[in-house]
């Protein structure tokens, strides 16, 4: 009795740590021609296709996606908004990951650990997102965990951005993931005659609100729902820019199975420039403290707001010219490339590649200058930062490897005293925040992730000329873990050709 007891445990045991599904994608980059404005244009597709193939899955899956690099120069994929948990590594930036050479392949191992929602992957190197090369991540919920809402008849994924953008549905309720993927614009999404009730940004699921227009900023991905509800016939869909002169309009169409009559009457307005109405949204979207979300009710246990702040840091873009050429900086650190990755130079212990404390805690009002900024920080540490924008443009912040709780945000000069209107109960978590002109936004992150991860502008031109820095979260501990050792196929470039990948033969 007593061993088929203990036969059963172990086949219990097996059965639970079984390992979670692989799901493989090959993938080959190349150059093509697409139509997106009616005239040619050369792009980057995957697959032949723009924008590349949707990356579904659920919850804890492994993905494995071998990229061969068609173009005639090295190529880099980002997976924005994947934790990518211990495992920096795979992160697909400059500062983590070697570019593969045009003819090479790479594969990248990611699992989506403890995530569910809508992301986007994105060419991370020089100016390649400006030519597509994106795509849509889905990570769903497992089966047995309940999703805050009726499984929708139909679910889909627009990524809107520089780019025109075409839907073509109907019937009932459905979802619809809308990802801003372009290179600047901050965006009003809205539907001829119809409201969206917001359920999730970036893998959080939302006390869900019904919006007639919903602002949607560069890097930011949300999920609504939508009913189609009223007399059958097309609707605009439409995609404004905000803050901007002129304002630039995209559309495309929501089309009622039932009929052809096509949409008609004025374009649903939206939101220009007005700030106010895009920050009281913006307070507006709330976590749902009842939801599940990769896990079960995982706010019963983590109330972020009774954590006491390990430390603040704060953070102020600016803009100026270095040596004549116009450059971005954060804290005065205009970011430049080293020869190698961070990441693998830490690995390798190679030093001289970056300096640690290259850049300060807080703006110091210093001139804009040049160096490879690495901001260390202590792993299990729990940090506020404060992004502080005293430029007269709307700013887009994405940290990787994380997800932060947007605590605050307001106009003017942030200080101490604007902790008292903080939201320490029911604020979203998210990995992309905006800061509105002459305003501030604050987040609360815990630092559980092991590694060295992009803080950025996601206004493309601005972290190319520097507005972007690296988040060194640091242990000493080698265990696995904290974190994963070198992927075994790992590039290896710069100072770092040439090592060894598995130093301790009992991982080989
Ligand atoms: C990628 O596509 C190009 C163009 O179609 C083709 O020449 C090449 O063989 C493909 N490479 C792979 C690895 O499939
Ligand atoms: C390149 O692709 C091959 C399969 O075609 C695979 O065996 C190899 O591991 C890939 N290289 C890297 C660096 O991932
Ligand atoms: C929050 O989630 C719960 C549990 O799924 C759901 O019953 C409730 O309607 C949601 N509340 C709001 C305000 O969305």
């Amino acid at each position: 009795m007593q061993l088929i007891l203990s036969a059963l445990l172990s086949l219990f045991f097996a059965i639970v740590a079984a390992e979670n599904p692989y799901r493989f994608f090959t993938w080959n980059v190349t150059y093509g021609t697409i139509y997106p404005l009616g005239v040619p244009q050369q792009a980057i597709l995957i697959n032949g296709k723009f924008p590349g193939p949707e990356i579904y899955c659920v919850t804890n899956d492994n993905i494995i996606v071998n990229v061969f690099n068609s173009l005639d120069e090295p190529f880099l994929i980002h997976w924005n908004g994947i934790q990518n948990r211990r495992n920096s590594f795979e992160d697909g930036v400059y500062g983590t990951t070697c570019p593969i050479p045009p003819g090479k392949n790479f594969t990248y191992i990611l699992q989506m650990k403890d995530q569910i929602g809508s992301f986007f992957y994105f060419p991370s190197l020089a100016f390649h997102k400006a030519a597509g090369g994106f795509g849509a991540i889905r990570i769903l919920s497992r089966p047995l965990i309940p999703v805050p809402f009726d499984p929708p008849a139909g679910d889909y994924t627009v990524l809107i951005g520089d780019w025109t953008f075409n839907v073509l549905m109907s019937g009932k309720t459905y979802r619809l993931r809308i990802c801003n993927v372009g290179l600047q614009n901050s965006l009003n999404f809205r539907i001829q005659g119809h409201k969206m009730k917001v359920v999730e940004v970036e893998g959080t699921h939302t006390a869900q609100i019904s919006y007639s227009s919903l602002d949607i900023h560069v890097g930011q991905c949300m999920s609504v729902l939508f009913t189609a509800d009223q007399p059958p016939q097309g609707y605009y869909i439409v995609a404004s820019s905000r803050f901007t002169n002129p304002i630039l309009v995209t559309t495309g169409f929501l089309l009622y199975a039932s009929s052809n009559r096509p949409a008609s009457g004025p374009l649903p307005g939206g939101p220009t420039t007005q700030i106010d109405w895009s920050l009281n949204q913006a307070r507006s979207i709330r976590t749902n403290l009842t939801a599940s979300g990769p896990r079960p009710n995982p706010q019963g246990s983590y109330h972020y707001g009774m954590i006491p702040v390990a430390r603040t840091i704060r953070l102020a873009s600016s803009a100026g010219q270095v040596n004549g050429k116009q450059r971005y900086a954060i804290n005065s650190v205009s970011f430049v490339m080293a020869d190698t990755p961070l990441k693998l130079a830490d690995y390798y212990h190679i030093s001289g590649v970056y300096r640690a404390g290259s850049i300060s805690d807080a703006p110091n009002g210093a001139g804009i200058y040049l160096d490879t900024s690495v901001l260390n920080t202590d792993y299990r540490s729990f940090v506020e930062i404060v992004f502080e924008n005293y430029e007269d443009i709307l700013q887009s912040y994405h940290l990787n490897g994380y997800s932060f709780f947007v605590v605050g945000m307001d106009g003017g000069q942030w200080s101490s005293a604007s902790r008292n209107q903080y939201n320490l109960r029911d604020a979203v978590t998210r990995c992309t925040v905006q800061v509105y002109p002459k305003s501030w936004t604050a987040i609360y992150v815990a630092l559980d992730n092991v590694g060295m991860w992009n803080l950025r502008s996601e206004f493309w031109a601005r972290q190319y000329l520097g507005q972007q820095f690296y988040l060194r979260v640091y242990t000493t501990s080698t265990s696995l873990r904290d974190e994963y050792p070198i992927p075994k196929n790992a590039l290896l470039c710069g100072r770092a050709s040439g090592r060894r990948k598995r130093p301790l033969a009992i991982y080989t």
